[in-house]
């Protein structure tokens, strides 16, 4: 059957890197690999323009009705003066909410031709690959009670609170111990135990969890040891999974290790396998109208996408490969530019992922 897949491209470089997407999902769709159909819809700031609101409803409801969401970036100089509920970034976080995403994922592969892009010695970062399952709708950026409060005295009291339920955290774990099974089947459950209750059930929950995956071999680490595995040793994991802000944190960490904003994908699913795929680099303005923008993050989200939301895991395989190929062929956008390598821009990219 079809799948449905929406497109909203946004702002800055958003419509540079979809447009070269896409012409990858073409490809795949015009010889059979996949049957998808593909409509857009507008958010961000250009939704803004366009409807005075960063997340129009036709875009939620159309969000809603489809399989699979890929977002280009939102945001840009031009709209932060508007009130936050107007601002771009609220489009985002809208459509997080409305689908329920409470499963991100986030890969930080550094592909062996561009070990020298990281800041780490190659021989530590060099074929890393590993995957960062966050959960994205609890935690301490969401617990009550939260706020700034003044007391009597005059002096102010700031307070956020860190709540799981059960079977929040059961739910999490299951889908990196579902990920895992498909890789290197070891899960490393990241927390503070040692300090925080909620925490310590995080980890009574996910040693639950793991009794229905034998094959998962599960360890668990805390969080400042895991910060300083990640930049010690990282090849050591395989799929780490945590809280919202510890996975906000590592996530990041994970990405920087390889070096190159512009090569990283991710996903963002719901309880009934709809995601929303979309690369990890903003709107980036600053290159954003000159053609120069790296498509491969967003050409990679299209593989995730078709790997978790469409059932497609060897049109996924295929895509991966194809970048891994242009990178052999020495074809380089400026941010991975090297020595001796062929630099290319947005477009010239994307083309050479569909002929690969
Ligand atoms: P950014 O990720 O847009 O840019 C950071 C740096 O990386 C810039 O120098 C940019 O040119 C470069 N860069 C990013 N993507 C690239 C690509 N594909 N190819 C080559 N170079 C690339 O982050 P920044 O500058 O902090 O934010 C810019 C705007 O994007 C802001 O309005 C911010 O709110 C928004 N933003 C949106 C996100 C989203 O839509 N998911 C995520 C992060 C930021
Ligand atoms: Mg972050």
């Amino acid at each position: 059957m079809s799948k449905k897949i929406l497109v909203v491209a946004g702002d800055g470089i958003g419509p540079e890197i979809v447009a070269e997407a896409m012409k990858v999902l073409q490809a795949l769709q015009a010889d059979g690999s996949i049957d998808v159909s593909i409509e857009d819809a507008l958010i961000g700031g250009a939704a803004y323009d366009a409807a005075g609101d960063p997340l129009p409803a036709e875009t939620l409801e159309a969000a809603k009705a489809s399989d699979a969401v890929l977002l280009g970036a939102v945001g840009g100089p031009k709209w932060e003066p508007l009130h936050i509920s107007k601002r771009p970034e609220k489009g985002l976080l809208g459509l997080r909410a409305g689908l329920g995403l409470f499963a991100n994922l986030r890969p930080a592969i550094l592909y062996p031709q561009l070990a020298d892009a990281s800041t780490l010695k190659p021989e530590v970062v060099a074929g890393l690959d590993i995957m960062i399952v966050r959960e994205l709708t609890g935690g301490i950026y969401f617990g009550q009670p939260r706020g700034i409060e003044t007391l009597p005295s005059g002096e102010r009291k700031g307070v956020n609170t860190l709540v799981y339920t059960e079977s929040e955290v059961d739910r999490i774990c299951r889908v990196a111990f579902d990920i895992a099974m498909k890789r290197g089947k070891k899960v490393c459950s990241v927390d503070k135990a040692n300090v925080l209750e909620c925490t310590e059930m995080w980890r009574e929950v996910a040693v639950k969890a793991v009794a229905d995956y034998p094959e998962i071999e599960l360890s668990h680490m805390y969080v400042d040891n895991a910060a300083m595995q990640l930049v010690r040793a990282p090849k050591q994991f395989d799929v780490m999974v945590t809280t919202n802000m510890f996975g906000d944190i590592l996530s990041d960490c994970a990405a920087m290790l390889t070096g190159s904003i512009g090569m990283l994908p991710s996903a963002s699913l719901n309880a009934d396998g709809q995601g929303m795929y979309e690369p990890i680099h903003g709107s980036a303005p600053d290159i954003a109208g000159r053609g120069v923008a790296n498509p491969l993050a967003t050409i990679l989200s299209v593989a995730m996408m078709l790997r978790y939301s469409l059932d497609a895991p060897a049109a996924a395989e295929r895509i991966e490969k194809a970048v891994s190929q242009v990178l052999d062929q020495g074809l380089r956008t400026a941010d991975i530019m090297s020595e001796g390598m062929r630099q290319v821009g947005t477009a010239e990219m994307g083309d050479a992922v569909v002929a690969a």
